[in-house]
């Protein structure tokens, strides 16, 4: 499309690896039209901020920056700002953008991303027109004094976007949109879509509400994909659904359905493929055969993440998250029985409606016993439109925030004990970046996926090297390479 060539953009994403795994995606189908990224969003022609309607405050965040825009908007001509992702999904968000945001230019949701240069291109085309319309009536713009003529024209674009913004969002499509072109955040490793949606309805949850229904795509579509991927360089992918344990895939060639193991066995086949992840497992549907998979398949890194929620069973059944604390940790049991050096992490929410003190010492019971090697903790907050907003028995907020603060602490101590006793062991480290911490430094992940630090080359960016460990902290570990 000659009117989206030569255009720079800017994303800005806000949420979890499948909504960073859209941006790499919007990404892709902008640079094949010809456009290039801008490190700086002031450099931007066109900003796009890819939304998310679970993390804490990222709903806060949005709207601040998008009131930034706004004044790139007024000074920038032919400037456009469009907004996507989760929160694009939920109708009252997108009825405050159409009030009190009228100057945004393009609105899309989920469902809608392959559609995105589409959108763009009917932007453009009709704001041309708009602008056409709006200078005819002001006349000559030559005649207008600079300063004024800025102010006309910041108007006019602003008027002219009112008119003809393109808004194409909340249908959920039956079929799987295959072969976009993503431009990857790094070389050596991808994220890999398996499945969108979810079905499972979580009380305090919204996803299912902005993602829609669960659909898995054809196995050969990800194998291909993921061939395609290690045939660029790619060395590590990560399988991303919301729950991948309910992953059935069938077969368009033999109507066989694979399961999430199968598809596993399957990618450990791929010569040069190096290792695979994915995220998340839901505790509901983790099978047996998928515990034999980390032992039968050498290329499937032993981590997991097995988000629990709360350690009380009675909270667990209010969640509706469909399993027991005592069905928990019988997973965990069997995890490790079958792989002794898995490392576990997990997501909390602390303070879910009527959660007592008594349920919630049970999650901090939960967490020592488990001995989790890292967690993401939530604070309960309500999710407009899902079953638990409207529970009578919300906990007030310095109650959450106690038992928040409580649970970090527990939390952390066990980190930093679980990784100084890496000190002395020798790991293997995919090398990802140069470390935040300065030059000379780089960082990577070890099989477990524990943060490295240690010193080397730009050059490793992208190899597998061993790496003895000398310290260990709460959230990573440093160490020297061997
Ligand atoms: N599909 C994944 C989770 C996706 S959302 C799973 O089931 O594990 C990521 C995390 O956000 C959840 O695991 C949960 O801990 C947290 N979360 C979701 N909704 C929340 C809410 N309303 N308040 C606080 N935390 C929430
Ligand atoms: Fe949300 Fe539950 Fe689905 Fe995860 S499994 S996305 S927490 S509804
Ligand atoms: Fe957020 Fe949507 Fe992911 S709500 S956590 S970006 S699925």
């Amino acid at each position: 499309m000659k009117e989206l060539k030569g255009k720079k953009y800017h994303i800005i994403t806000f949420g979890c690896q499948m909504n960073e795994h859209d941006s790499e995606t919007i990404a892709g189908l902008l640079q094949t039209e010809g456009c290039s990224e801008a490190e700086d969003r002031s450099d931007a022609d066109i900003v796009i901020i890819n939304t998310c309607s679970v993390r804490e405050n990222a709903d806060k965040r949005f709207f601040g920056t998008l009131g930034q825009l706004k004044k790139q908007k007024a000074i920038k001509p032919g400037f456009t700002a469009c907004v996507c992702g989760c929160m694009m999904q939920q109708e009252h968000i997108v009825s405050a953008i159409r009030r009190q945001y009228p100057w945004v230019d393009v609105i899309f949701g989920t469902h809608n991303i392959d559609e995105f240069p589409d959108m763009l291109l009917q932007l453009y085309q009709s704001r041309a027109a708009a602008l056409e319309d709006a200078g005819k009536t002001a006349g000559n713009e030559d005649l207008i004094p600079l300063s004024d003529r800025d102010y006309t024209r910041a108007k006019h674009e602003i008027r002219s976007a009112r008119e003809s913004r393109v808004e194409r969002i909340y249908e959920d499509r039956k079929e799987i949109v295959e072969g976009l072109p993503a431009r990857r955040l790094y070389r050596h490793k991808a994220f890999v879509n398996i499945m969108y949606g979810c079905n499972n309805f979580c009380t305090y949850c919204i996803v299912p509400y902005t993602r829609g229904r669960e659909k898995s795509r054809h196995p050969e579509d990800i194998l291909r994909e993921v061939r395609q991927l290690v045939s660029d360089g790619v060395k590590e992918v990560t399988l991303l659904g919301q729950n991948v344990n309910s992953y059935r895939g069938v077969s368009p060639e033999d109507d066989r359905t694979w399961d999430f193991a199968d598809l596993i066995y399957a990618l450990n086949e791929i010569e040069d493929l190096e290792r695979i992840r994915f995220m998340t497992s839901h505790p509901k549907d983790l099978s047996d055969k998928l515990i034999q998979a980390f032992r039968d398949c050498g290329k499937l890194c032993h981590y997991i993440h097995l988000p629990v929620q709360c350690g009380s069973t009675e909270i667990l059944g209010r969640m509706n998250r469909r399993y027991t604390r005592e069905h928990y940790l019988a997973l965990v049991k069997k995890l490790r029985e079958a792989v002794p050096d898995i490392t576990i992490s997990t997501d909390i929410i602390v303070g879910f409606p009527g959660e007592t003190e008594e349920d919630f010492c049970q999650t901090l019971d939960l967490v020592k016993e488990v001995e989790y090697d890292s967690a993401f903790t939530f604070l309960y907050s309500k999710r407009h439109g899902t079953p638990a907003a409207e529970y009578e028995d919300q906990i007030p907020e310095e109650v959450k925030h106690q038992r928040f603060d409580r649970l970090v602490d527990a939390l952390n101590g066990i980190s930093l004990r679980k990784n100084q006793a890496y000190i002395g062991r020798t790991e293997k480290v995919l090398v990802d970046s140069i470390s935040r911490k300065g030059t000379g430094t780089l960082s990577g992940r070890t099989d477990g996926f524990k943060l490295v630090d240690f010193s080397g080359s730009e050059d490793l960016i992208g190899s597998t090297v061993d790496v003895e460990i000398t310290e260990g902290k709460t959230f990573s570990l440093r160490g020297r390479r061997k």
